[in-house]
């Protein structure tokens, strides 16, 4: 085969493989799933949770709450089940049910914490918030455990 053909031929291969990768992560990621809450949602407002610092004005304290509630909704809604093509059997499943309740506990504390603007508190929370994510991937997804956040 001459050179330039095989190269545009595996460039092509290439492009392929890639666009491909990009429609099946596109498609993980459908609107009305879990996996969109999570994305979407959960890891943006966990963050900001997480990456508390010293908060010092209500201004400051307000959008930790913000985020606390958001999470609860994205929960209580991540409870239904969804779009996904497992959502709705990982949402029939009492483990995975007790998991979310281990989130909203912790959420919870968080907002009891930012209502005192108790940090240590809330830091507290955070680590609650934590673990859950962490069993709950374990169990039900073991291929996004150990994902960073
Ligand atoms: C009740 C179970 C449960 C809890 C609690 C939970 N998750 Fe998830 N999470 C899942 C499932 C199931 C998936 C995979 C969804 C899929 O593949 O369709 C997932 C996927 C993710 C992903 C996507 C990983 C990837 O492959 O790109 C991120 C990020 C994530 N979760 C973050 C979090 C964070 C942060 C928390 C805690 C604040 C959390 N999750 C709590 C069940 C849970």
């Amino acid at each position: 085969m001459n050179r330039f053909i095989l190269i545009a031929v595996l460039l092509a291969l290439f492009a392929t493989t890639t666009s491909e990768s990009q429609d099946t992560e596109s498609a993980a990621i459908m609107s009305g799933t879990i996996m969109e809450a999570m994305v979407v949602t959960i890891t943006p407002a966990s963050d900001i949770i997480w990456g508390v610092e010293d908060p010092q004005t209500d201004e400051e304290w307000q959008v930790l709450d913000d985020a606390a509630a958001t999470l609860m909704e994205s929960f209580e809604a991540t409870r239904k089940g969804g779009g996904g093509p497992n959502d709705d059997a990982w949402a029939s499943e009492a483990g995975f049910q007790v998991y979310i309740d281990q989130e909203m506990v912790a959420l919870e504390q968080a907002r009891a914490a930012i209502e005192a603007r108790d940090l240590d508190g809330l830091f507290d929370a955070g680590g609650e918030l934590y673990t859950p994510c962490e069993e709950c991937h374990i169990d039900y997804n073991p291929a996004v455990s150990g994902e960073e956040f």
